[in-house]
């Protein structure tokens, strides 16, 4: 459980939801992209069954209400991870307080970040809604972008080597 609810303030904390939901449902909602297709590799919704659809749009779901979490004016807690980015045989990482530094100077930018997230996860429950392996496929493909871009400004803007 990473949003606890007290009063009218919602809670989040970063480093499980992250590993948690966001995670698991990505990694979920990509294998289901990939399996939607036929040998040549062409979009086929007849891959899936009626429970791969639903699963498709429970994940999706996880995914939007987390986003719509991050997007509120939520308090947002870092706590602080062992996550290190692997380049060229070195470690990178950012620091928890840094971390919390970056969002705070920009929430407006963090939640736009986040409603994209939300867009996409609204895209691939339509997809279930549907069974439209093409948009599934689309979806899925631009899933780790839309990841990315977030923490790209507010995870490691700018890293320092570890040990
Ligand atoms: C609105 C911003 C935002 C979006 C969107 C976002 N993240 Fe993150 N993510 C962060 C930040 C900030 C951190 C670093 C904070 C931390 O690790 O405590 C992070 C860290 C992570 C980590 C590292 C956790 C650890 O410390 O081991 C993983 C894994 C991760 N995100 C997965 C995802 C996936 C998968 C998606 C897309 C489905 C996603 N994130 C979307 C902001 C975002």
């Amino acid at each position: 459980m990473t949003v606890i609810a007290s009063g009218q303030a919602v809670h989040v904390v970063l480093f499980p939801m992250m590993r948690g939901e966001m995670t698991v449902e990505a990694q979920h909602l990509t294998e289901l992209g990939n399996q939607a297709r036929n040998a040549d590799g062409m979009p086929d919704a007849s891959k899936l069954s009626a429970a791969d659809w639903a699963r498709v749009w429970r994940s999706a779901d996880r995914l939007s209400r987390a986003a719509s979490d991050l997007a509120s004016p939520a308090q947002i807690d870092v706590v602080g991870s062992q996550a290190r980015i692997e380049t060229d045989g070195s470690a990178w990482a950012s620091p928890a307080n840094e971390i919390k530094r970056y969002i705070d100077r920009d929430r407006g930018g963090f939640a736009d970040r986040a409603r994209d997230l939300g867009h996409i996860a609204e895209q691939f429950k339509r997809a279930a809604n549907t069974h439209d392996a093409g948009l599934l496929g689309e979806s899925a493909a631009r899933l780790d972008e839309v990841c990315e871009a977030c923490h790209l400004r507010f995870w490691y803007p700018d890293p320092k080597p570890v040990e």
